[in-house]
C-alpha cells in the first residue's frame, strides 16, 4: 500500500520544498520506504538532491522530477509497483494543471503556511482547491516569539480545518540546507510521525 502525501499551497515561498525534503529524510530515518516527486517545473527539490549528490553528500531518498500531469501519474504508478510506502509530492505555487493531477492522487494534503492573520487568510483558496481531500495545515517557519500560532490554530480549527500539532520554527540551519544532506531537527521527526499516523 502506497500512501501519497502532497505539500500544496497556491502561494509561493511558504516552505513546500523545504518541508518535503526534511519530512522525506525524517521518514527515511525512521525506516519508511519513501520517494519524493518534484512536480514543480522550477525543480527546487530535484536540484537540491542533484546538488547534494554532486557534492558527494547524496540524499538517502530518490527525488524524481515530474513536471507534467502524465509524469506525476506515471511516477505514482511506478512507486506503487516498487512498493514504496510513502510518496511525498512537492508542488508548484499557483494553480497549474499538474496540481489538479496531484490533488486527484493524494490521500493527504499538507498546506504549509506562516501564522499571521494575512497568511491564514491566503489558505482558503487552497482549501477550496482540495475540496474533499483529507488536509492539514502545517504552521511553518515560525518566529521564536510568535504568538500568532495559537490564534491561527484556533481560527482554522473553529471552522473545521485540521492543523498539525507540530509547528515548525524558523531556523537558520534549515534555510541554509539547500543542496546538502542535512541533519534532521527533531521537529521534522515529530511531523513525520503525525503524517504516518494520519495516513495509517
Ligand atoms: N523552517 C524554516 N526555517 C527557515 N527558513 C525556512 C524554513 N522553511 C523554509 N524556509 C526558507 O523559506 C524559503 C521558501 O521555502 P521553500 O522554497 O521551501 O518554499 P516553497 O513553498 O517551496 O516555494 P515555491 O512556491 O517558490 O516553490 C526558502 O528560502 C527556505 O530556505
Ligand atoms: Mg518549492
Amino acid at each position: 500500500m502506497t500512501d501519497v502525501v502532497g505539500f500544496i499551497h497556491s502561494k509561493g515561498g511558504v516552505g513546500k520544498s523545504t518541508l518535503t525534503v526534511f519530512v522525506a529524510l525524517a521518514l527515511r530515518n525512521s525506516g519508511v520506504i519513501v520517494r519524493v516527486l518534484d512536480a514543480d517545473p522550477q525543480a527546487s527539490t530535484h536540484r537540491w538532491a542533484e546538488t547534494a549528490a554532486k557534492d558527494g553528500d547524496r540524499l538517502p531518498v530518490d527525488v524524481i522530477p515530474t513536471p507534467s500531469p502524465q509524469a506525476v501519474r506515471d511516477a505514482v504508478s511506478a512507486a506503487r509497483a516498487d512498493e514504496i510506502e510513502i510518496v511525498l509530492i512537492d508542488t508548484p505555487p499557483g494553480t497549474p494543471a499538474v496540481l489538479d493531477e496531484v490533488v486527484k492522487l493524494v490521500n493527504l494534503a499538507l498546506i504549509p503556511t506562516a501564522a499571521s492573520p494575512m497568511d491564514i487568510d491566503r489558505v482558503w483558496p487552497t482549501l477550496d482547491l482540495l475540496a474533499d481531500v483529507p488536509t492539514a495545515v502545517v504552521l511553518n517557519a515560525l518566529d521564536a516569539r510568535e504568538t500568532a500560532a495559537s490564534i491561527a490554530k484556533n481560527t482554522l480549527e473553529d471552522v473545521g480545518v485540521s492543523v498539525a500539532d507540530t509547528t515548525v520554527p524558523m531556523r537558520a540551519s534549515v534555510r541554509r540546507a539547500f543542496g546538502t544532506n542535512p541533519p534532521v531537527p527533531a521537529v521534522y521527526r515529530e511531523l513525520a510521525s503525525e503524517i504516518k499516523e494520519a495516513v495509517s
